[in-house]
Formats: C-alpha cells, structure tokens, sequence
C-alpha cells in the first residue's frame, strides 16, 4: 500500500487508458485521490481574507492541476474517453454539473465511482471558482474520425430528424457545438463520453429533462453517428 497518495495519484488516467489498473485496485486510487482533495480543501489560503475572488482563483487552479487533472488531464484535456475534457467547457454548464454530481441527480455508476466524492469535498463558492478555471482554459482539437459516419451524424446534428420530431441539436448547442450558458459545448469532446451521456439520459440515470425528450427514440447508430461529428470539431 502507498503512503502518499500524491505520489502514487498521477499514474492513474494512464494507467486506465492502457486497461492496465486491476479492477479491485481502482478504489483505492480514487480514494486515494479523493484524501489529496480533502487534504487541499482544508488547506488555510492566505490570500482568501484579504482578496477573496484571486485568492479562491489560486486555489482552484491548485486542485486542478493537482487532484481533477488525474482523471480530467492537465488543463482539462483528458486522453481516455472515460473522462470527458472540460477545458473551454461553458462555465455555467460546469457549475451546474459539479452541484449534479452534489445532488447525485447524475446517478449512472461513472458519476457514483468517480465524482460523487469529489463533489462533495467542494465548496459552493470552490465550484464556481473551479468552473471559471476551466472555462477558462483553452479547448482541445477535435480528433478525426469515419468520414462516412461524421457526415451522417453532421447532418442530425444541424437539420434533427423532423419526421421523428427530434429537434436539431444545432439549437440550443449553437453551430458550431461550442454552447452556451446551461447548453454544454460538445465540440471535440471524446465520442465514447458522448454516447454514454447519451445512453445515461435516455434511461434517466443523469436527470435532464429537456434533454429526453429530445432524444429519447435516438437509436444506438444515430447516437454514435452524431458523437463521432462533435468529436471531429
Ligand atoms: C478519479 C477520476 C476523477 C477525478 C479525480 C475527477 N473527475 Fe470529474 N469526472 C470523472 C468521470 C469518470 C466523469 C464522467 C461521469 C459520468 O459519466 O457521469 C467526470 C465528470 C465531470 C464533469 C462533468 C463534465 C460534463 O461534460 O458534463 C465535471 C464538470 C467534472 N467531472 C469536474 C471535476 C472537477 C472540478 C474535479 C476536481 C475537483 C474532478 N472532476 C475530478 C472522473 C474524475
Ligand atoms: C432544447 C435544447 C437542446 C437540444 C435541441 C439538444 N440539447 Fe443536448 N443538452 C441540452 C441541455 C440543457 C443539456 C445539459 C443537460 C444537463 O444539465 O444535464 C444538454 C446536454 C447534452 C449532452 C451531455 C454533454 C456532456 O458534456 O455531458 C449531450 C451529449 C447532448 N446534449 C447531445 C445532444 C444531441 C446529440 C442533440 C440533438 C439530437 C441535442 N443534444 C439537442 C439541451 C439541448
């Protein structure tokens, strides 16, 4: 068993994307990350009483980079597609989603394993410092994918499937999928994420109203279609 959990934490997105990590020792890591995080939540910050927004800016920047980069990638671009990028995220979309995750209203197993503690440990005004940083933060490059499939998904994304009364998507995540406000960006984020997001929504383990109703009849290859064109963006 390691003794400091920092040390051994920066392993871990690595380790998962080769499938290297035994499953019975993935709890230990994430608790392990999570006692760092308790650790730096803790932490007395100098600057807070004096200058309460820089001071709560450093130290999100802190607990970025030291404890939500080992799933979520330096600057919020993450490499396994189990963890979604978050770097240019809307910043209002991220607030929403940690406080989800505080509200377990986002109850699919990846939620549960992963953020559910994590979200706890953070403060309310730490969420909304921690959604600045990475909207902040400059969003990844989308990565190709199958020409012939991205044209299809190209096309739901801008024009939706009227005769089945699915809305075009374009809509509310504006042209170019960068979002806006609630509305997440989905430009360039990891198309197996999307799916899952997709596939979570539709079977009401992450609450999202407008959402389901939307794409509640969207079938496994349109699902996959649309994630692979807002991957490539
Ligand atoms: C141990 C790995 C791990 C760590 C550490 C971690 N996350 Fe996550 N995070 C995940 C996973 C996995 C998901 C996807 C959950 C799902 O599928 O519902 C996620 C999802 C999210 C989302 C939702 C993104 C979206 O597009 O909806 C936000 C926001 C987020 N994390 C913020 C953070 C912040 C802030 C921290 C640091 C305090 C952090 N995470 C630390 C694994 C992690
Ligand atoms: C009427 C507005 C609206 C339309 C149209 C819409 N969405 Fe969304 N979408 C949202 C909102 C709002 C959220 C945030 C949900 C939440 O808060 O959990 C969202 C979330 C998502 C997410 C989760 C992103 C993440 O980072 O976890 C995906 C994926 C998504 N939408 C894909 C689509 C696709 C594909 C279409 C078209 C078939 C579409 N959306 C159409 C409003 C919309």
């Amino acid at each position: 068993m390691q003794t400091n959990p920092y040390q051994f934490a920066p392993h871990m997105s690595q380790r998962l994307v080769t499938g290297g990590l035994h499953q019975s020792l993935r709890p230990m890591l994430v608790m392990a990350i999570f006692l760092l995080l308790a650790t730096l939540a803790l932490l007395p910050h100098a600057a807070r009483a004096s200058e309460p927004a820089n001071g709560d800016d450093a130290a999100a920047a802190q607990i970025a980079g030291q404890v939500c980069s080992n799933c979520h990638g330096p600057a919020g671009v993450s490499v396994s597609p189990l963890f979604p990028r978050l770097a240019g995220q809307q910043e209002q979309y991220l607030a929403a989603q940690i406080r989800a995750f505080k509200a377990k209203t986002r109850s699919d197993p990846e939620a549960h394993n992963y953020m559910w503690g994590m979200a706890t440990l953070v403060s309310e005004p730490m969420i909304d410092a921690l959604a600045h940083y990475y909207a902040s933060q400059a969003p990844a490059p989308g990565i190709s994918g199958n020409a012939a499939r991205i044209e299809i998904g190209k096309h739901l994304f801008e024009q939706g499937i009227p005769e089945r009364g699915v809305v075009a998507c374009a809509n509310c995540h504006g042209a170019g999928a960068e979002g806006r406000a609630i509305f997440p960006r989905l430009a360039g984020q990891h198309a197996a994420y999307l799916v899952r997001q997709l596939e979570v929504i539709q079977r009401q383990l992450r609450s999202s109203p407008i959402m389901h109703g939307i794409i509640k009849d969207l079938k496994p290859d349109e699902m996959k279609a649309v994630a692979e064109y807002l991957q490539a963006q």
